[in-house]
């Protein structure tokens, strides 16, 4: 698909649902015992892989006819033994978490997934894991595909987590629901905090406290019973994020992406393009389902370079790939520091970004935990960006097009129905113009 210069983008549009917050809900609903009803849920292929994976568990989940789900759980220690292998297909948060689940339940499942997903290391989760009485056997590196045997009598752990992911923590709790005694997951950094919210919400004994050091200390006492609940999931940061990137960068745009989540572990890239100058305003503030949402107005901005510091990292994560193309268009350099786990994403993006931005005439130098861009040095665009089975580096080049000299070509569209199906019409409706052909069946 290739994106051109683009003439103004405006409009208002909402996005589709948080995927983070999609996966915890039909989890959580599917250990609940009795029915829950989940409104605004993302219906993109990493979601609807775990709705399949949790269904071969023994939940019962359909979606209704006015566009709900409704899930019908099994109660916490209660999942089945899937009869065939689970396909987490490219969703790394759907495989992390389920292993978490699986741990605690005494059940053996095999988990396989795309050669994206198969390359992504799963020792982060597993050695926790482990360590709880889970056996599991994989691919060397601890790669799917694996079988998992979950521990007949679970063992509570505390744990602090070595690398800043809401994924590892959530497998920890999620494994801590069936194990007696008080599981503890210690987070030095703190990141998305959607696990232990929606815990709270339907009835887990837990709680978090945060200790002299500053460290987040969330405590899970087992075994937990669920209620099912009724929810809606709020519009997906991480995919507002094209179009608020978009919007800031096409001369002339004024955009507003509606119903946005707005969680302060999720919003270090509003904050960073507020820095570097852009015209960006929150509006229409207020709290939906124990979370803060609100309208992302953003008008055309001159951006200018920005230091973007370690601390930052976990609220942005997703983000950084989409924040290099608006770095391309800045005064300056923008430095990105302490993003090395960008290299085990749906691809390596500190590899895909700075290669994609070289192709397009972007000054750009990365380190193995840095990525470094300069703005406005020459002409952009005219590449072609290689995307590697990895959505949101699609998504972002597709955005650099719009803005750039000449236009910018990505190889490959298909894996961003995995988180945005939809993103394409949505710009569309906003005024871009891509062309796409379709690769010749070899
Ligand atoms: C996610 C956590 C992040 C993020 C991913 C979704 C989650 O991963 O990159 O897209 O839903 O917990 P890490 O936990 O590995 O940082």
């Amino acid at each position: 698909m290739t994106s051109p210069p683009s003439a103004p983008l405006k409009g208002r549009l909402s996005v589709p649902g948080d995927k983070s917050v999609s996966h915890r809900a039909l989890m959580l609903s599917a250990l609940a015992i009795g029915r829950s009803r989940i409104g605004g849920l993302l219906e993109s292929e990493d979601v609807l892989a775990t709705a399949s994976v949790l269904g071969a568990m023994g939940a019962g989940i359909e979606r209704l006819d006015d566009g709900r789900w409704q899930v019908d759980g099994v109660g916490v220690g209660a999942l089945l033994e899937p009869e065939t292998a689970l396909d987490f297909g490219n969703a790394g948060t759907s495989v992390r978490l389920t292993l978490g689940l699986i741990a605690s339940h005494p059940i053996v499942a095999t988990a396989i997934g795309d050669p994206s997903l198969s390359k992504r290391p799963m020792a982060r989760v597993l050695d926790p894991l482990r360590t709880m009485g889970a056996e599991v056997i994989a691919r060397s590196g601890d790669r799917l595909p694996l079988t998992i045997r979950g521990a007949e009598t679970p063992v509570p752990i505390t744990y602090e987590l070595p690398v800043p992911s809401a994924q590892v923590k959530s497998a920890v709790l999620l494994a801590g629901l069936n194990t007696p005694g008080t599981t503890t997951v210690i987070e030095p950094v703190p990141t998305r905090d959607h696990t232990e919210r929606m815990l709270a919400g339907f009835g887990a004994p837990i709680k978090t406290e945060t200790d002299e050091a500053g460290r987040r200390q969330i405590s899970l006492s087992g075994p937990a019973a669920l209620e099912p609940m009724d929810l809606t999931v709020p519009g997906d940061p991480s995919s507002a994020a094209f179009a608020v990137v978009a919007g800031l960068i096409v001369p002339g745009s004024d955009v507003t992406v509606t119903d946005v989540l707005l969680n302060p572990t999720r919003t270090g890239l509003f904050d960073t393009l507020a820095e570097m100058g852009g015209d960006i305003a929150i509006e229409n503030e207020r709290i939906s389902g124990g979370e803060r949402i609100g309208d992302v107005h953003v008008r055309a901005s001159r951006l200018k370079g920005v230091d973007v510091p370690p601390s930052r990292a976990p609220s942005m994560i997703d983000e950084y790939p989409v924040l290099a193309v608006a770095a391309a268009f800045a005064e300056g350099e923008t430095r990105m520091e302490g993003v090395g786990e960008l290299r085990v994403k749906e691809t390596d993006r500190l590899a895909a970004v700075t290669a994609g931005l070289a192709a397009n005439g972007i000054q750009v130098e990365s380190g193995d935990t840095w990525l470094a861009v300069t703005g406005r040095t020459g002409l952009s665009g005219g590449g072609t960006v290689a995307t590697h089975l990895d959505h949101r580096i699609a998504m972002s080049f597709l955005i650099m097009g719009l803005a750039a000299d000449e236009p910018v070509t990505v190889d490959d569209t298909r894996m961003i129905a995995t988180s945005f199906p939809g993103f394409v019409t949505m710009m569309e409706a906003l005024g871009a113009a891509f062309t796409a052909e379709t690769a010749p069946v070899s």
